[in-house]
C-alpha cells in the first residue's frame, strides 16, 4: 500500500489502520503540513514533494496493490492567497501521482477530493450527480484533479468528504473548526466564530472516513465517485453549543467577519456509499467528548 500525505491528519489515521491489519505501507509526504511523528513506526516514510520529484520510481519499487492519494494543499484560504501553489500541488501533483500509479502497475488508485469545496453552495443535499459549483481555487483544483484520476486509466475511487474532524487535526487549518473550538474553549473560554454562525456543515469523524477509504480501496467495487458525509447539517452556532456541553462549562462567543470562500450551506448526501455498506459510526457528541478528554490530558 502507498499513502501519499500519510504524515497528515487523515492520511496518518489511514496508515494506522492499514498497518494494524498487517499491510506493508509506504508513506510519501513532504512534511509541509504533516509530521513524521504521525506516521506509524511500522510504515516507511519517503520525504518527497510530489510536485517536483518523480514518484514513479518509488512506486515501481513498492509495487502497491492500492495507492491512496491524500497529499494536498488542504487549505481554502491558502488556495486564495497562493492559487498557483494550490494548482501545482492539487492538480499537477495529482496528475503525477495518478500517472505514476498507472505506470507502476498499481491495482487501484483512491483519491480524496472534497465534497464541501467541489459542490460549493448547496440548496439541497448534493448527490454525486449534482453539478459541481466550486467557489474557491481549492475546489476548482480538486475538481480538475478528479479528472486527472479518471483519465489515468486504472481502476479508481474518488471520495468527496465533508468536514472531517478528529485527533491529530491542526486547529490552525481553517476547515478544522471543531479542533479550533476545543483549543479556544480550553485556552481562554471564548469561541471565535467567522460570520454569524448560521453557516452549516456536516461533521464526520476521521475514523469513519478511514472506513470509507478502506471500503472503496480494498473491497471489490467498480470505479466511481462517492460522497462521504453523515447527512446531517449542523450550524457553527450549534457546534459551539455542543462544544460547550462537552467541555462542561459556559463559554463566550466572539463573532468576526466571514472568510472569503466560505459557503453558507454545505450539505452532501452519502446515500450511494451507504448502499455499498458504509455507515458512519461515531456521533458528533461522542467524537467531541473524546477530543476534549484528549486535549485536556495534553494528548491532542
Ligand atoms: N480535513 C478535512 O476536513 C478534509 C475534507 C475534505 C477533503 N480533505 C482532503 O483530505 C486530504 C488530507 O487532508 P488533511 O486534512 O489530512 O490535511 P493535512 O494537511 O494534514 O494532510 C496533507 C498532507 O499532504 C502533505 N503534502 C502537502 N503537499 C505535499 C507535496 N507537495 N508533496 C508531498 N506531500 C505533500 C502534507 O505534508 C500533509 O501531511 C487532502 O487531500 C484534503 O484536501 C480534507
Amino acid at each position: 500500500m502507498v499513502v501519499t500525505g500519510g504524515a497528515g491528519f487523515i492520511g496518518s489515521h489511514l496508515v494506522d489502520r492499514l498497518v494494524a491489519e498487517g499491510h506493508a505501507v509506504l508513506v510519501i509526504d513532504d512534511l509541509s503540513s504533516g509530521r513524521a511523528e504521525n506516521v506509524a513506526a511500522a510504515a516507511e516514510l519517503a520525504r518527497l514533494d510530489i510536485v517536483t520529484v518523480d514518484v514513479e520510481r518509488p512506486l515501481r519499487a513498492w509495487r502497491p496493490e492500492v495507492v491512496f492519494h491524500l497529499a494536498a494543499q488542504a487549505s481554502v484560504v491558502r488556495s486564495a492567497l497562493d492559487p498557483l501553489r494550490d494548482l501545482d500541488v492539487n492538480v499537477v501533483g495529482t496528475h503525477r501521482v495518478a500517472a505514476a500509479a498507472a505506470a507502476a502497475g498499481a491495482g487501484r488508485l483512491v483519491f480524496v477530493s472534497s465534497g464541501g469545496a467541489v459542490y460549493g453552495e448547496t440548496v439541497r443535499a448534493a448527490t454525486e450527480r449534482t453539478t459541481p459549483a466550486p467557489a474557491s481555487h481549492y475546489g476548482i483544483h480538486k475538481l480538475a484533479a478528479e479528472g486527472h484520476v479518471r483519465l489515468a486509466g486504472l481502476p479508481h475511487a474518488i471520495l468527496r468528504p465533508t468536514n472531517i474532524y478528529g485527533p491529530r487535526q491542526a486547529g490552525a487549518l481553517e476547515g478544522a473548526v471543531v479542533v479550533a473550538f476545543i483549543e479556544q474553549a480550553l485556552r481562554d473560554g471564548v469561541l471565535r466564530i467567522h460570520g454569524d454562525g448560521r453557516q452549516t456543515r456536516d461533521f464526520l469523524h476521521v475514523r469513519d472516513l478511514v472506513a470509507a477509504l478502506h471500503l472503496v480501496g480494498l473491497a471489490a467495487t467498480n470505479s466511481g465517485t462517492w460522497n462521504v458525509a453523515v447527512g446531517r447539517s449542523v450550524s457553527i452556532a450549534t457546534l459551539a453549543d455542543h462544544v460547550e456541553r462537552a467541555v462542561g462549562r459556559p463559554l463566550g462567543r466572539a463573532f468576526g467577519p466571514r472568510r472569503p470562500g466560505d459557503v453558507a450551506r454545505s450539505s452532501v448526501s452519502a446515500a450511494a456509499l451507504r448502499r455499498l455498506g458504509w455507515l458512519p459510526s461515531i456521533g458528533l457528541r461522542d467524537g467531541l467528548v473524546e477530543l476534549v478528554a484528549a486535549a485536556s490530558a495534553g494528548r491532542h
